[in-house]
Protein backbone atom coordinates (compact mmCIF):
# COMPACT_ATOMS: atom_id res chain seq x y z
CA UNK A 1 0.00 0.00 0.00
CA UNK A 2 1.10 3.65 -1.09
CA UNK A 3 2.35 5.53 1.93
CA UNK A 4 0.81 8.86 2.55
CA UNK A 5 3.38 11.63 1.94
CA UNK A 6 1.29 14.47 4.37
CA UNK A 7 2.74 16.25 7.42
CA UNK A 8 0.39 16.75 10.09
CA UNK A 9 1.29 20.26 12.60
CA UNK A 10 -0.79 22.27 14.81
CA UNK A 11 -1.93 24.91 13.39
CA UNK A 12 -0.20 28.05 13.99
CA UNK A 13 -1.18 31.92 13.50
CA UNK A 14 0.52 31.75 10.08
CA UNK A 15 -1.55 29.27 8.84
CA UNK A 16 -5.07 30.86 9.79
CA UNK A 17 -5.99 32.82 6.45
CA UNK A 18 -5.15 29.54 4.61
CA UNK A 19 -7.22 27.09 6.50
CA UNK A 20 -10.11 29.82 6.58
CA UNK A 21 -9.76 30.08 2.37
CA UNK A 22 -9.72 25.58 2.58
CA UNK A 23 -12.57 25.86 4.73
CA UNK A 24 -14.53 28.48 2.36
CA UNK A 25 -13.83 26.20 -0.62
CA UNK A 26 -15.28 22.87 0.71
CA UNK A 27 -18.41 24.53 2.41
CA UNK A 28 -19.03 27.76 0.84
CA UNK A 29 -18.41 31.39 2.66
CA UNK A 30 -22.20 30.59 4.10
CA UNK A 31 -20.88 28.41 6.61
CA UNK A 32 -20.57 30.29 9.32
CA UNK A 33 -24.61 31.15 9.39
CA UNK A 34 -24.77 27.21 10.06
CA UNK A 35 -25.88 26.96 14.26
CA UNK A 36 -22.71 24.87 15.21
CA UNK A 37 -20.66 27.81 14.34
CA UNK A 38 -23.18 30.43 17.49
CA UNK A 39 -21.42 27.56 20.04
CA UNK A 40 -17.61 28.57 18.43
CA UNK A 41 -18.35 32.63 18.50
CA UNK A 42 -15.95 34.50 20.61
CA UNK A 43 -14.61 31.01 21.92
CA UNK A 44 -10.90 30.50 21.64
CA UNK A 45 -10.48 27.12 19.83
CA UNK A 46 -8.63 24.45 21.65
CA UNK A 47 -5.05 25.15 20.09
CA UNK A 48 -3.68 21.60 20.75
CA UNK A 49 -6.82 20.19 19.00
CA UNK A 50 -6.61 21.99 15.93
CA UNK A 51 -4.07 20.55 12.99
CA UNK A 52 -3.30 21.10 9.45
CA UNK A 53 -2.25 18.40 6.77
CA UNK A 54 0.24 19.91 3.95
CA UNK A 55 1.62 17.66 1.14
CA UNK A 56 5.34 17.36 0.75
CA UNK A 57 5.79 20.76 -1.58
CA UNK A 58 3.65 22.58 1.38
CA UNK A 59 0.21 23.14 0.16
CA UNK A 60 -2.68 22.32 2.53
CA UNK A 61 -4.69 19.38 1.63
CA UNK A 62 -6.67 19.61 5.10
CA UNK A 63 -7.36 21.07 8.34
CA UNK A 64 -9.12 20.77 11.37
CA UNK A 65 -10.54 22.49 14.23
CA UNK A 66 -12.24 21.80 17.45
CA UNK A 67 -13.87 24.22 20.06
CA UNK A 68 -14.68 23.59 23.39
CA UNK A 69 -18.12 23.66 24.45
CA UNK A 70 -20.92 22.11 27.60
CA UNK A 71 -23.72 19.54 27.04
CA UNK A 72 -25.63 20.85 30.33
CA UNK A 73 -22.97 21.02 32.68
CA UNK A 74 -20.42 18.99 31.35
CA UNK A 75 -17.37 20.29 29.39
CA UNK A 76 -16.56 18.31 26.01
CA UNK A 77 -14.32 18.91 22.52
CA UNK A 78 -16.72 19.80 20.13
CA UNK A 79 -14.94 18.21 16.58
CA UNK A 80 -15.11 19.95 13.60
CA UNK A 81 -15.17 21.48 11.20
CA UNK A 82 -12.74 19.14 9.28
CA UNK A 83 -12.21 19.61 5.31
CA UNK A 84 -10.05 17.98 2.74
CA UNK A 85 -9.09 19.80 -0.41
CA UNK A 86 -11.24 18.51 -2.89
CA UNK A 87 -7.86 17.57 -5.40
CA UNK A 88 -7.31 15.49 -2.28
CA UNK A 89 -10.01 13.54 -1.24
CA UNK A 90 -10.86 9.86 -0.53
CA UNK A 91 -6.86 9.60 0.29
CA UNK A 92 -7.46 9.15 3.93
CA UNK A 93 -6.06 12.62 4.77
CA UNK A 94 -9.10 13.73 6.95
CA UNK A 95 -9.06 10.07 8.42
CA UNK A 96 -4.96 11.21 9.57
CA UNK A 97 -6.55 14.44 11.19
CA UNK A 98 -9.72 12.79 13.12
CA UNK A 99 -7.34 10.16 14.16
CA UNK A 100 -4.59 12.58 15.44
CA UNK A 101 -7.49 14.92 17.37
CA UNK A 102 -9.38 11.89 18.67
CA UNK A 103 -5.48 10.90 20.29
CA UNK A 104 -4.55 14.76 21.29
CA UNK A 105 -7.58 15.14 23.32
CA UNK A 106 -7.38 11.14 24.58
CA UNK A 107 -4.05 12.71 26.02
CA UNK A 108 -5.01 15.80 27.15
CA UNK A 109 -7.68 13.90 29.33
CA UNK A 110 -10.75 14.68 27.50
CA UNK A 111 -13.41 11.55 27.73
CA UNK A 112 -16.28 12.77 25.42
CA UNK A 113 -15.83 14.31 21.79
CA UNK A 114 -18.92 15.96 20.45
CA UNK A 115 -19.76 16.69 16.24
CA UNK A 116 -22.60 17.28 14.25
CA UNK A 117 -21.80 15.08 10.79
CA UNK A 118 -22.73 12.20 8.62
CA UNK A 119 -22.94 8.72 10.77
CA UNK A 120 -21.79 6.69 8.14
CA UNK A 121 -18.66 8.69 7.76
CA UNK A 122 -17.93 9.23 10.94
CA UNK A 123 -18.79 5.68 12.71
CA UNK A 124 -15.77 4.52 11.05
CA UNK A 125 -13.78 6.04 13.45
CA UNK A 126 -16.33 5.03 17.05
CA UNK A 127 -18.92 8.26 16.86
CA UNK A 128 -22.41 7.08 17.49
CA UNK A 129 -25.71 8.78 17.52
CA UNK A 130 -26.48 10.79 20.85
CA UNK A 131 -30.08 10.85 22.61
CA UNK A 132 -31.08 13.30 24.40
CA UNK A 133 -27.94 16.35 23.75
CA UNK A 134 -29.73 19.47 21.44
CA UNK A 135 -27.77 21.48 19.67
CA UNK A 136 -29.06 24.62 18.95
CA UNK A 137 -31.40 24.73 16.43
CA UNK A 138 -31.61 24.08 13.07
CA UNK A 139 -29.82 20.85 13.54
CA UNK A 140 -30.95 17.69 12.62
CA UNK A 141 -31.16 15.32 16.07
CA UNK A 142 -29.81 12.26 13.76
CA UNK A 143 -26.46 13.93 12.69
CA UNK A 144 -25.47 14.94 16.04
CA UNK A 145 -23.21 12.06 17.18
CA UNK A 146 -20.77 11.24 20.31
CA UNK A 147 -16.75 9.59 20.90
CA UNK A 148 -16.40 8.07 24.07
CA UNK A 149 -12.53 8.15 25.39
CA UNK A 150 -13.23 6.74 28.46
CA UNK A 151 -15.42 4.11 29.04
CA UNK A 152 -19.26 4.78 28.69
CA UNK A 153 -18.32 8.10 28.75
CA UNK A 154 -21.42 9.70 27.25
CA UNK A 155 -23.43 7.45 29.33
CA UNK A 156 -26.14 9.75 31.36
CA UNK A 157 -24.69 12.49 29.17
CA UNK A 158 -27.40 14.84 28.23
CA UNK A 159 -29.18 18.48 28.02
CA UNK A 160 -28.50 21.64 26.03
CA UNK A 161 -24.99 21.79 24.09
CA UNK A 162 -24.27 25.57 25.07
CA UNK A 163 -21.40 27.53 24.64
CA UNK A 164 -18.19 27.65 26.33
CA UNK A 165 -18.38 31.45 27.48
CA UNK A 166 -15.49 30.47 30.46
CA UNK A 167 -12.15 28.72 30.80
CA UNK A 168 -13.20 25.02 31.01
CA UNK A 169 -10.49 22.47 31.91
CA UNK A 170 -10.61 19.22 29.99
CA UNK A 171 -13.11 16.63 31.22
C1 LIG B 1 -15.79 14.82 4.46
C2 LIG B 1 -14.31 15.05 4.13
C3 LIG B 1 -13.65 15.84 5.24
C4 LIG B 1 -13.64 13.67 4.00
O1 LIG B 1 -12.28 13.87 3.70
P1 LIG B 1 -11.39 12.72 3.00
O2 LIG B 1 -9.96 13.03 3.26
O3 LIG B 1 -11.82 12.57 1.61
O4 LIG B 1 -11.85 11.45 3.84
P2 LIG B 1 -11.11 10.07 3.95
O5 LIG B 1 -10.18 9.93 2.77
O6 LIG B 1 -10.59 9.90 5.31
O7 LIG B 1 -12.33 9.07 3.76
C5 LIG B 1 -12.89 8.90 2.49
C6 LIG B 1 -14.04 7.91 2.57
O8 LIG B 1 -15.11 8.53 3.31
C7 LIG B 1 -16.29 8.51 2.51
N1 LIG B 1 -17.06 9.72 2.82
C8 LIG B 1 -16.68 11.00 2.70
N2 LIG B 1 -17.68 11.82 3.08
C9 LIG B 1 -18.70 11.00 3.46
C10 LIG B 1 -20.00 11.24 3.95
N3 LIG B 1 -20.47 12.47 4.12
N4 LIG B 1 -20.78 10.17 4.24
C11 LIG B 1 -20.33 8.90 4.07
N5 LIG B 1 -19.08 8.61 3.60
C12 LIG B 1 -18.30 9.66 3.31
C13 LIG B 1 -15.77 8.49 1.09
O9 LIG B 1 -16.74 8.00 0.20
C14 LIG B 1 -14.59 7.54 1.22
O10 LIG B 1 -15.06 6.22 1.31
P3 LIG B 1 -14.10 4.95 1.02
O11 LIG B 1 -13.06 4.95 2.09
O12 LIG B 1 -15.02 3.79 1.11
O13 LIG B 1 -13.53 5.19 -0.36
C15 LIG B 1 -14.13 15.77 2.76
O14 LIG B 1 -14.87 15.07 1.79
C16 LIG B 1 -14.57 17.22 2.80
O15 LIG B 1 -13.75 18.12 3.08
N6 LIG B 1 -15.84 17.47 2.46
C17 LIG B 1 -16.38 18.84 2.46
C18 LIG B 1 -16.49 19.39 3.89
C19 LIG B 1 -17.27 18.47 4.81
O16 LIG B 1 -18.35 17.99 4.46
N7 LIG B 1 -16.71 18.21 6.00
C20 LIG B 1 -17.27 17.28 6.96
C21 LIG B 1 -18.35 17.85 7.79
S1 LIG B 1 -17.72 18.62 9.26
Amino acid sequence: MQRLSITLAIESAADYWEAEALYDLCFSPGRTALSSYRLREDVAPLADLCWTARDPDGVLAGVIRCWPCYVGDTPVVLLGPVAVHPTRQGEGIAGLLIYRVVDMAQQKGWSRILLVGDLPYYSRFGFHPLTGVEMPPPTNPDRVLGLDLSKAAWDRISGAVRKADDCISPQ
